[in-house]
């Protein structure tokens, strides 16, 4: 029997994942830690929380010792745009929050998810197709935090043998929880400005073309990854996967296919955009493919149709059902 921890569950990522691990694996079986968001109402009614910080190892290593966790998801980190407003307490968490992580995972013999991010890539990094191994040197705190990640797990799994696997997430879109702080947050922040006031302003450039994808899809390759047979993984970590390649424009427009008085205007933040402009356009996912069988789901109409209607549901007051 799995016996799971996330952390960082009650993040944009978290609030899902951990619903769709407990559906699958047991409620009383998903513990999530949270540190200083509220737990949404289902995860606080269906399950085990616990509240650390994962920078305090003695409290990751006692809630592993005493909840029986055999596999860590470790989803807590500072997004892009807030690691660079500050940069030192980004390494801290992002950094010293994995080391605990696989550290703990080493001496208590766990298996490991970590997400990485198209944020692990920088201007020297080809922005089409962007190969699985290829050169990558980010200009970003959250950047460096998320190579420094990449390459320390793959450390762990080979020197140690720890099961630890990951992704490179493109930007996330959910109705769930708001990210926070994120260079891709426009594309949520798009929707929720849709329906409430049929006008966004965006913080980048109408053209600026970068992966994005709908959390669905994003908590399935998660789970697929981490259930996938270990002999067939060459990579373990940071596999590149893509869905939806798109700008705030083509984002715009679909969402007017639906709200046809919606009206979009431009006020460029110079410092997302930058952040933006280091990243790639849309990445190569075949290694994904082929070493696990990634496939994504949703195209861009059914994502926004899908985001349009059940975020109209939460905004009225309704329940929403991870399904
Ligand atoms: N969504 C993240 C960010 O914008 C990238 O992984 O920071």
């Amino acid at each position: 029997m799995k016996r799971i921890l996330v952390t960082g569950a009650t993040g944009q990522i978290g609030s899902e994942l951990t619903m769709a691990l407990r559906y699958i694996y047991g409620n009383e079986n998903v513990i999530a830690a949270r540190h200083s968001r509220q737990p949404s109402p289902d995860i606080a009614a269906t399950g085990p929380i616990v509240s650390f910080d994962v920078r305090d190892q003695s409290a990751l290593i006692k809630v592993v010792k005493d909840q029986q966790i055999d596999t860590i998801y470790h989803l807590a980190s500072l997004l892009s745009a807030v690691a660079e407003k500050m940069p030192q307490k980004a390494w801290d968490i992002n950094m010293n929050g994995l080391m605990n992580v696989l550290e703990t995972a080493r001496m208590m013999r766990c298996a490991v998810f970590f997400p990485s991010s198209i944020g692990a890539f920088g201007p020297l990094t080809p922005a089409i197709n962007t190969p699985q191994d290829t050169i990558q040197r980010p200009n970003t705190m959250y950047g460096v935090t998320k190579v420094s990640g990449e390459l320390i797990c793959d450390y762990y799994q080979q020197r140690f043998a720890v099961d630890v696997r990951g992704l490179r997430y493109p930007g996330l879109i959910s109705y769930k929880t708001q990210a926070g702080g994120g260079t891709t947050d426009y594309a949520v922040e798009i929707f929720y400005a849709a329906l409430q006031k049929k006008t966004y302003q965006c913080f980048l450039a109408e053209s600026t073309q970068l992966d994005m994808m709908y959390m669905p899809d994003a908590v399935k390759a998660a789970i697929s990854l981490m259930q996938a047979d270990s002999q067939q993984l060459i990579h373990h970590n940071a596999f590149n996967i893509t869905s939806i390649s798109i700008t705030p424009g083509q984002l715009a427009a679909e969402i007017k296919r639906h709200i046809p008085e919606f009206t979009i205007t431009y006020k460029v933040d110079p410092v997302r955009q930058a952040i933006a402009d280091s990243w790639p356009r849309h990445m190569d996912d075949q290694c994904a493919f082929l070493e696990w069988g990634w496939q994504a789901e949703f195209t861009l109409s059914e994502m926004v149709k899908d985001m349009l209607e059940k975020l109209a549901v939460k905004l009225t007051g309704g329940c929403d059902v991870i399904g």
